[in-house]
């Protein structure tokens, strides 16, 4: 079959590797791609949220089924686009991918179908939010309704950073992602995990999970980032914990996306807190996560490609779904200025990696051997082992030994990611 993976993340460039290594892949393209896809398949210069265009080369090139990467090509509704042009699409279709676009559809369709997560209310303006604070308490998640590339949520513990972020948003008319709806949301306290499940249209089943590490520094230090580094399989959860999250979570917005007739096809990925009480929502998101599937995508077995496909054209078999009993970890590198700022690297040389890891590239460009990169989380190294000590282990060794070899890219990297 021949595969399109939209987008051009190290997340794609993890999708397309997996993709590559199917049997049932006979080519792998990439829209925009990046220096680690360019070396399995064709880059296409095309926008991942570029429909139209992208429909176009599918039919030309005729591919077998695209894979949705960022939540941007969902949005900007490529899914609809593309299977209008008759292409089978892993990813769901803008509506159904509300459950991210949109945090208040999300919040209101878990209020709808009882679906844990927290006591939240939607405001318009700066007057409603402070009442809304006045409701809930002080210590709050303020939530830009929109997407807005991870900056559209703040965790303020007090009065004071509540009212400087609400004030600030109002205040210069530019709240997040566009428009004036904010989610005003109680705090909840717990361990998070990353959870994902593949849908249909009909069946929503466990894949696997992990845990990301969202904050740029060592001991969950500094600011909020796209994520650091992840690992999977999760631990320090309940043993039973995927049956807990399929009776507590999957089953409940199964149904109400049945009953309300939102057909959703592609990845699930539930943001969970583990609190006292069991797992509460935190957010959905319409894909894989980064870095989570470059933890996850190593770990499943079988023929990925086949998976995607089974799943983007209603017939998902969940005993095709096959994990590895090892573990993975990976590790971010990132420019010394993430996540203030990003300062794109011109011409890296195509650095070696140590036997056991392998890396994957993010935004990037490839030209004779020579890489230029966006800046910001620049790649992912990933290693496998027995368990997360020993995969934990093999991935900081071939980080010490990248980091050397890159020394002169000024990148930076969390040295706790998977430590107990
Ligand atoms: P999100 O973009 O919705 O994943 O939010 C970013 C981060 O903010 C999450 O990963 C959590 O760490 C934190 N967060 C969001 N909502 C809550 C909440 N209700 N309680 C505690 N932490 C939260
Ligand atoms: N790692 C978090 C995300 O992909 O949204």
């Amino acid at each position: 079959m021949r595969v399109l993976v939209v987008g051009g993340g190290a997340r794609e460039d993890a999708l397309s590797w997996r993709i590559a290594a199917s049997p049932s892949c006979e080519a792998v393209f990439a829209a925009p791609g990046n220096a680690g896809t360019a070396t399995r398949g064709e880059n296409w210069s095309v926008a991942a949220t570029d429909g139209k265009e992208l429909a176009k080369k599918c039919v030309d090139e005729r591919v077998d089924l695209a894979v949705l990467g960022p939540e941007t090509a969902i949005a900007a509704g490529v899914g609809d686009r593309l299977r209008k042009a008759g292409i089978a699409v892993f990813g769901p279709n803008r509506s159904a991918g509300r459950l991210e676009s949109s945090k208040i559809f999300a919040k209101r369709f878990m209020q709808r179908h009882d679906i844990r997560s927290a006591r939240a209310s939607v405001v318009h303006s700066l007057d409603g939010a402070l009442r809304a604070l006045d409701r809930h308490g002080d210590a709050v998640a303020i939530k830009a309704d929109g997407l807005a590339s991870g900056k559209g949520v703040v965790v303020a513990r007090d009065r004071a950073s509540a009212q400087a972020t609400l004030g600030a948003w109002y205040g210069s008319g530019h709240v997040p992602g566009g428009g004036n709806d904010v989610l005003i949301e109680e705090l909840l306290e717990g361990r998070e995990l990353s959870f994902f499940a593949l849908s249909d249209g009909s069946q929503l089943v466990p894949l696997a999970a992990a845990c990301d590490y969202k904050r740029a520094g060592d001991g969950d230090t500094g600011p909020n980032t796209g994520g650091m580094g992840a690992y999977s399989p999760p631990r320090g959860f309940p043993e039973n914990f995927e049956q807990v999250v399929r009776e507590q979570i999957l089953e409940p917005v199964r149904r109400g996306l049945a009953e309300e007739e939102e057909p959703y096809i592609g990845v699930l990925y539930c943001g969970l807190m583990w609190t006292r009480e069991g797992p509460s929502v935190i957010e959905f998101n319409a894909r894989f996560g980064d870095p989570e599937a470059q933890v996850l995508l190593p770990r499943i077995e079988g023929d990925f490609a086949r998976l995607l496909h089974a799943t983007a054209t209603g017939r998902l078999d969940p005993r095709a779904i096959v994990l590895s009993g090892d573990a993975c970890v990976g590790v971010v590198l990132a420019t010394g200025d993430y996540p203030a700022s990003a300062t794109p690297l011109r011409g890296v040389a195509a650095p070696r990696v140590k036997d056991g890891c392998w890396i994957f590239w993010g935004n990037s460009t490839r030209r004779d051997g020579w890489i230029d990169a966006a800046g910001g989380r620049v790649l992912t190294l990933c290693a496998m082992g027995n368990d997360v000590e020993r995969a934990r282990a093999r991935a900081y060794d071939g980080v010490h030994a990248l980091a050397a070899e890159l020394g002169a890219c000024d990148l930076t990297y969390r040295t706790d990611i998977a430590a107990r």
